[in-house]
């Protein structure tokens, strides 16, 4: 079987890992991949620069299955999976009209709202006087802007000031292009992230995951695009996991088919557990970064006949499960992360991990060493039987990888919700 990745993160890094695992040994090459994913994992190099020569490269390569790791190319143009289907290759990834429910917050909203889904409030709105009409004067409000941006696009306003500021970068200066704003309800409580596989009417849930998001320790400082992750089945009880599925899960994959878009891939669910019970904050038609560098290694089965089958509308979740057991995701990012990062750093201290894997995210080769290239460096994973053993297990082997200027917070996996 021969697949072809698109992506170049981390998160790619251990899909492909676990691909390359999966008894079906697949061949795997991914674009535009990363040094490290082509030396280290050996995937082959994609000669293609955008979206018409990736197709044409996967269509003269005999590419079985195209995984779609980010969510870019989804919404390129005419959609990475309406593309493949056009020229007969199977994608594990939505087609373009269902990546809106990532790519638009506020298709994803509708959804939500028409198929009674629990969700926070919300109101689109055209112009910052709009949005000001919607927050009516109520703190804290929540406003994200109507489009991909990075995970840049979200503030959480406790008061009037910190809202004029976002409406007038977002909606006057335009940091992102032009978009709609949705002002929505400010949900409280302890986020979760849900994967599942889903092909047309038929799902299957993974192991469910937290991720740290701001830079420091206790949760504080800015956003980043993750600062470590932890995953186990046991992070929520049966209980609360039943609950997921009947009431957001199981509807959302109902609402997919009932509108007729054909969703196929990994799709993630951010979730809040409010008092409420559980509450959907937005979709991704992808899986998680870092979420996805700590589930993998608790996966075995054959991965790549799972999303091959998948993509094929033949969803069979016996080829894969899951160790029942913990694993934590730590993130090494690079110095100034992240409001801007550092190249040229070099690591050391990679032979000495013996007892995690590494995932690289933003590294690049000089002379014989690898050396930072990007804000997120490298994740060290490790897992245990218990949580604590995951835990110390992954800083203590974290801690041998050092880089001038790196950073790591030290109570990724520790601090619980
Ligand atoms: P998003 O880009 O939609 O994942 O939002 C980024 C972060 O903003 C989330 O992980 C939450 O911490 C926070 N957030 C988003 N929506 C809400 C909401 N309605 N209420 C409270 N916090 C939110
Ligand atoms: N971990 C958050 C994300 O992948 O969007």
């Amino acid at each position: 079987m021969k697949i072809c990745v698109v992506g170049k993160g981390g998160r790619e890094h251990a899909l492909i890992r676990s691909l390359k695992e999966s008894p079906s040994s697949p061949e795997v090459s991914c674009f535009p991949g990363s040094e490290a994913i082509h030396e280290i994992e050996g995937a082959g190099k994609v000669d293609a620069h955008d979206l018409n020569t990736l197709i044409a490269w996967m269509t003269a390569h005999a590419i079985d299955l195209c995984i779609a790791g980010e969510e870019s190319y989804l919404v390129t143009g005419e959609g990475l999976a309406n593309r493949c289907a056009e020229v007969g290759i199977p994608c594990w990834g939505p087609p373009f009209a269902a990546a809106q429910m990532e790519a638009s917050k506020e298709f994803a909203k509708e959804f939500m709202q028409r198929h009674e889904i629990p969700t926070g409030a919300a109101a689109g709105c055209a112009t910052a006087d709009e949005a000001r009409a919607a927050i009516d004067g109520k703190y804290p409000t929540v406003l994200k802007f109507d489009g991909l941006a990075a995970g840049k696009g979200v503030a959480v306003c406790l008061d009037e000031a910190s809202a004029e500021d976002f409406l007038k970068e977002v909606m006057e200066e335009r940091r992102f292009g032009a978009g709609r704003l949705l002002v929505e309800e400010c949900l409280v409580g302890p986020e979760i992230s849900i994967f599942a596989a889903v092909s047309g009417p038929d799902y299957f849930i993974l192991t469910p995951a937290r991720d740290y998001k701001r830079i420091g320790e206790g949760d504080e400082g800015p956003n980043t695009g993750g600062m470590g992750a932890v995953a186990s089945r046991q992070l929520a009880d049966p209980e609360l996991m039943k609950r997921i599925e009947d009431e957001i899960v199981a509807p959302t994959v109902a609402g997919l088919e009932k509108d007729g878009l054909n969703y196929k891939g990994f799709l993630y669910f951010g979730l809040m557990l409010t008092a409420d019970g559980p509450k959907i904050i937005e979709y991704n038609c992808r899986f998680g970064d870092p979420e996805c560098q700590a589930v993998m290694p608790l996966l075995s089965g054959d991965l790549a006949t799972f999303c091959l089958e998948g993509a094929k509308g033949n969803l069979q979740p016996e080829l894969i499960s899951f160790d029942e057991g913990w694993s934590v995701c730590c993130i090494l990012a690079s110095a100034g992360y992240p409001e801007s990062s550092r190249s040229g750093d070099v690591l050391s201290g990679l032979d000495e991990v013996s007892d995690a894997r590494l995932y690289h995210a933003g590294t690049k080769k000089v002379g014989d060493s690898w050396a930072t290239n990007g804000g997120r460096v490298l994740a060290v994973v490790a897992g245990g039987a218990t949580r604590e053993e995951a835990v110390e297990k992954a800083h203590a082997e974290a801690s041998k990888v050092t880089f001038d200027g790196a950073q790591r917070r030290t109570d990724i996996g520790r601090l619980h919700f």
